[in-house]
């Protein structure tokens, strides 16, 4: 499980609080994976998923709003890199999957949330540097 650190934060309180959000989703998921309590999860965790996709999406809009309004540079390169990610993560269709379910769940939880990170201290941390 990839937990928030204090390295993701760039400075900017809004963008840190809504990265803070996308890792605490994220882990909602990763614990519901993992508890064997429940009989039937699948439905549980492909709604966290969607909640994580929706609030990918909206919190990209928001960071390209900030962008935006600090006249950042990079801004037409982060909203490419954006876009193929959400057009990735809706291209991920749950229903199609019948065998090792919690396995490709796990396999995609990985993907956003590392590609997440990266993103984060790889570009976004460069509006500091703006
Ligand atoms: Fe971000």
């Amino acid at each position: 499980m990839i937990s928030w650190k204090d390295e993701y934060k760039i400075g900017v309180e809004t963008i840190d609080n809504q990265h803070k959000k996308l890792f605490e989703i994220a882990n909602t998921a990763y614990e519901l994976l993992k508890n064997d309590t429940y009989i039937d999860k699948y439905d549980r965790i492909v709604q966290i998923l969607e909640e994580l996709k929706e609030y990918t999406k909206f919190h990209f809009k928001s960071e390209e709003e900030y962008m935006e309004s600090i006249g950042y540079k990079r801004l037409l390169s982060q909203k490419v890199a954006h876009n193929d990610f959400i057009d990735k993560i809706y291209s991920i269709n749950l229903s199609e999957i019948d065998e090792n379910q919690d396995e490709y769940i796990l396999e995609i939880l990985d993907f956003i949330v590392n590609w997440i990170s990266v993103h984060i201290l790889e570009s976004d941390m460069l509006i500091t540097k703006a």
